[in-house]
């Protein structure tokens, strides 16, 4: 089958890799891919908003399935525009309809679904322009530190964790004043959890679903977590505290009550939920809701996933994921991030990378790159995301060090204690 995968980052360079290893792919198309994705099939230059394009682009390439990398399609509603075209609507897209979106597109609608099922999560206070005064005095009634979130999205930048209730009120205004444009129209407001994070990634066709290896993420550019927020610096998967009876009462608590909730909803939902959640004293608490991988999740955790991707993807279109089996290799998988000097900031593209072809200990998934004639350079901020699969995860990182320090580019930099926190 051919298939047509949307996105340009680290996570479809990692989804192309895996997919290409299936013996029932024939052609793999990106849209709009990137270098590495170049190497795995053909890209073309349609970005995933362009609805028409990739509908002209599905008939040419006689593309049997799309399977949709980012949010950003998916809230815009790619799924519904191809069930809507008679010419497109029997091909399965993977990636929830704009209804299921929601659950990532607006965080208001997310905590209200999750009060809804009983998921346990942060209590919150939604405000708009008509209800600043009950904000601030549900600001006033927290303790400090104070979360503040844009309702719609917002590239990952629309989340303020302030300490004082001053610059917090101030924040609120500023926010419900534009400062996320419309995305922040409406303020969720929450109580802040303290604990460690982690991401847990179901897949499912509406019915069954398949709970995939989970991961931590690293998004701060600086070692020891601090300074600016990224789109993600590191990713190790397993996580050791997640263990068996912690996952336990993350598919009791949040997977079966999701799911449940939302077929008596009626929403349907072919694809992948990714629930971002706290671990509170041993308790999950649910942070947000994503419908889509993670990235850099991805790339660590697609190492680790044996079975054959098409083959479970298949399961989400067909609805009988329950008959596909997913294997997991019970081994670490580390991702650690090369990105270009000054992200997040502003930095420099189009300089060349060099000996990306000694690596041979990882897997060297690109993320912001560009084939050109002077060879692949660089086209983003997140650069190249170096990950590697070992019995251990010092061992991983391991790997995964030496293989970032072969490649070169300008100012190239990386977190050197991606898991530092995992070690015990
Ligand atoms: P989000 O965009 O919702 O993933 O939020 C970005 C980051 O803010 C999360 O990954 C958490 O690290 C942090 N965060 C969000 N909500 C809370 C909360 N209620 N308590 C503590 N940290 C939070
Ligand atoms: N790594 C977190 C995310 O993809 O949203």
């Amino acid at each position: 089958m051919n298939i047509l995968l949307i996105g340009s980052g680290g996570r479809e360079h990692a989804f192309a890799w895996k997919l290409k290893q299936s013996n029932q792919l024939d052609h793999l198309y990106i849209a709009p891919g990137n270098a590495g994705t170049a190497q795995l099939g053909t890209n073309l230059s349609i970005e995933g908003t362009d609805f028409p394009s990739i509908a002209k682009a599905v008939q040419t390439h006689h593309i049997d399935m799309v399977v949709v990398g980012p949010e950003v399609p998916l809230v815009a509603g790619i799924h519904d525009f191809f069930l809507s075209e008679p010419d497109l609507c029997h091909i399965p897209v993977i990636g929830p309809v704009a209804a299921g979106a929601r659950l990532e597109g607006s965080k208001e609608f997310a905590k209200e679904f999750m009060l809804r099922q009983g998921i346990p999560t942060a209590r919150h206070c939604s405000v708009t322009l008509d209800n600043v005064e009950e904000g601030i005095r549900f600001l006033g009634s927290l303790r400090p530190p104070y979360v503040l979130k844009a309702d719609g999205l917002a590239a990952g930048k629309g989340v303020l964790i302030l300490d004082q209730l001053q610059e917090a009120v101030e924040a609120l205004r500023n926010m419900l004043g534009g400062m996320f444009g419309n995305a922040s129209a409406t303020v969720v407001i929450e109580e802040y959890l303290s604990g460690v994070e982690c991401s847990v990634f179901v897949l499912t066709d509406g019915i069954h679903h398949k709970i995939l290896p989970v991961a931590k993420d690293y998004k701060r550019i600086g070692e020891g977590d601090t300074g600016l927020n990224t789109g993600g610096m590191g990713a190790v998967s397993p996580v050791p505290f997640a263990d068996e009876a912690f996952m336990h009462k993350v598919e009791e608590r949040m997977v079966l009550p999701t799911l449940e909730g939302l077929r008596k909803e009626g929403i349907p939902f072919q694809g992948i939920i990714f629930l971002g959640l706290m671990n509170c004293a041993g308790d999950p608490y649910l942070i947000e809701y994503n419908v889509r991988m993670g990235d850099p999740e991805t790339e660590a955790v697609i190492l680790r996933i044996q079975s054959d991707l098409v083959e479970l993807f298949k399961g989400v279109a067909e609805g009988n994921l329950d008959e596909k089996e997913l294997l997991v290799d019970p081994g670490t998988a580390v991702t650690v991030v090369v990105v270009a000097g000054g992200y997040p900031g502003s930095f420099a593209k189009g300089d060349v990378i060099h000996r990306l072809e000694k690596v041979t200990e990882s897997v060297v998934f690109h993320a912001g790159t560009k084939a050109t004639e002077a060879g692949v350079v660089t086209n983003g901020g997140r650069v190249l995301a170096v990950s590697s699969l070992a019995e251990t995860m010092e061992n991983a990182l391991g790997a995964s060090y030496r293989s970032a320090a072969l490649v070169e580019f300008k100012e190239m930099y990386f977190r050197k204690d991606i898991g530092f926190d995992l070690k015990h």
